[in-house]
This record gives C-alpha cells, sequence and structure tokens, in this order.
C-alpha cells in the first residue's frame, strides 16, 4: 500500500515538477543539421542560434508553447526585420535545403523564401512532416521535380514554390490535394495539366503562369469545386477553355500568351 500511494506521489510530482521549458535537443540538432547546409554570409541571421533553448530567440525559430517543439521555420530574404535594417541590405543566401529538415516532426510552418541563392530539391521527405499546413520555397533556385507525396499531404494547404527552377511534370496529386493556395509561377514545369480535377480540387488560388505547359486545359477543370485565382498565361496551352460556372469571373489575362488558346474570355474558336 504505501508503495503504491508512493508511486502515486511520484508520478504526480515527476508530471508537476517536470514542465517542458526547452526545445528538445533532437530537434535543436536537426536544426544546427539543417543550418549546416546553408550560408548567408551578409545579415548574420544565424549568429542567433547558439545556446541549448532552440525555442529562445533562434531567428525565425518558433514553438509550440506546450511542447517546445519547433513548429514554425519562417526565414523571408525580403523583411522589416531590424536586422535587415542594420544590415542595410536585403537578404542573400546560398546552400540547400537538408532532410535534416524533416526531423522536425512537428513542423506546422517552413517558409524559406526569396532568397535568391538557395539551390538543390526539394527534400521528398518533407511530405512526412504529418503537421505541415505552409511550405513556401518561392523565389530561390531550387531545382528538380516537384515530389509526387506533396499532393498527398493531410493538412498542407499552401505550396508556393513560384520563381524557382523546377522542371518536370506536375504531379496529379497536387489538382486534388487539400491544397488550396498553390503558387508555381515562374518555373520550368512541362507536360499537360493532369486531367484530374474532381469535387476535392478546391483552390483560392492557381498560378502555373511562365512554365512550358503545353496540351489544352483539361475538360475536368470543369468539375473543380471552385477556382478563385487562376493563372495560366504564359505557358503553350492550346485548344479550347473548357466551360465552368466559376470560370464566369476570370478575365483574359489568366488565358493569355500561349500558344493556341481559344474560346470565352479569350476570343472564340474558330
Ligand atoms: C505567384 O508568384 C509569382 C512569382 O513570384 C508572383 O509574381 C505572383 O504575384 C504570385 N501569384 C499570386 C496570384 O499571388
Amino acid at each position: 500500500m504505501n508503495t503504491l500511494v508512493w508511486l502515486i506521489g511520484m508520478a504526480i510530482s515527476f508530471s508537476v515538477t517536470m514542465p517542458v521549458n526547452a526545445c528538445p535537443p533532437s530537434d535543436r540538432a536537426a536544426l544546427l543539421a539543417f543550418k549546416a547546409s546553408l550560408h548567408e554570409p551578409n545579415l548574420g541571421i544565424f549568429k542567433s542560434w547558439t545556446g541549448t533553448d532552440c525555442c529562445n530567440k533562434w531567428y525565425g525559430i518558433t514553438c509550440d508553447s506546450l511542447t517546445k517543439r519547433v513548429a514554425d521555420i519562417n526565414l523571408r530574404g525580403e523583411s522589416e526585420d531590424p536586422i535587415f535594417q542594420k544590415a542595410h541590405r536585403t537578404g542573400y543566401m546560398t546552400g540547400s535545403i537538408s532532410p535534416a529538415i524533416c526531423k522536425l516532426e512537428r513542423l506546422s510552418s517552413v517558409i524559406i523564401a526569396d532568397w535568391k541563392g538557395i539551390s538543390g530539391i526539394i527534400p521528398p521527405c518533407i511530405s512526412s512532416l504529418p503537421s505541415l499546413r505552409i511550405l513556401d520555397l518561392s523565389l530561390n533556385r531550387l531545382t528538380g521535380p516537384i515530389p509526387d507525396s506533396l499532393g498527398k499531404m493531410s493538412v498542407l494547404g499552401t505550396l508556393n514554390l513560384d520563381g524557382n527552377l523546377i522542371s518536370g511534370k506536375l504531379p496529379a496529386t497536387l489538382i486534388n490535394s487539400r491544397i488550396s493556395i498553390l503558387n508555381l509561377s515562374r518555373n520550368a514545369i512541362e507536360g499537360n495539366i493532369p486531367d484530374v480535377f474532381d469535387s476535392r480540387s478546391y483552390f483560392m488560388l492557381m498560378d502555373l503562369s511562365y512554365n512550358k505547359l503545353k496540351g489544352s486545359i483539361p475538360k475536368s477543370i470543369s468539375s473543380a469545386s471552385f477556382i478563385g485565382h487562376l493563372d495560366l498565361s504564359h505557358n503553350h496551352l492550346c485548344g479550347a477553355i473548357p466551360a465552368a460556372e466559376w470560370f464566369e469571373h476570370l478575365e483574359a489575362t489568366s488565358f493569355m500568351y500561349n500558344d493556341c488558346l481559344c474560346g470565352k474570355p479569350l476570343k472564340a474558336c474558330s
């Protein structure tokens, strides 16, 4: 009996006296491995990444307030942050995105954008992050294809990869995923737009402009539940623009500068 009381007492005091108050060493190690493949010569943002608690004043890092797991990485090359004003410059960073980032398994938002010099591929293991809602790697020099698996993530809602050097085809998985904000503009994405739109396709924004897409706009696009802002301009698309209820609000600019698209809102097909 005494032992039982003692055990319960221990269990209670353990949970009360052991609040999590710092970043777990495994998250800290993953961040340092992530940093090791990056080079940021102008601002010195990584000088703040010292000490054992990565939740405490590490530039661009936010942790969950209860679990102290790393929740957000927010590194933008353009910012109002005083660190930029002090250095009198915009950001420039080279290097690559280390797969070590995938060990930060509670990540909810990853923004590593507008550094102009980050190269290499998008690590496919990013799709194993179960809580990731936002992935913004725009305005860098990333190459290689978009991993198919990004379209199968359970909560990813925003995918911005615009302004990189991404090639390969547009993964069909992105078309009927949970993603509702998709900007892939200004890359080198080729091939057809997959003909797999269905009622799960709900886009507040789908910008595929300035790529190398060819073929026609797939008929299935009419079965998407909604596409608020669509931009297919500056590609090599051809043929009749399908009709859809929500196409009514789209303007010619969404379709201009293609090889031979026709029909409303462009001029009638002959
Ligand atoms: C998509 O990204 C491009 C290139 O960075 C940008 O110019 C454009 O405004 C973005 N599209 C929308 C609709 O926000």
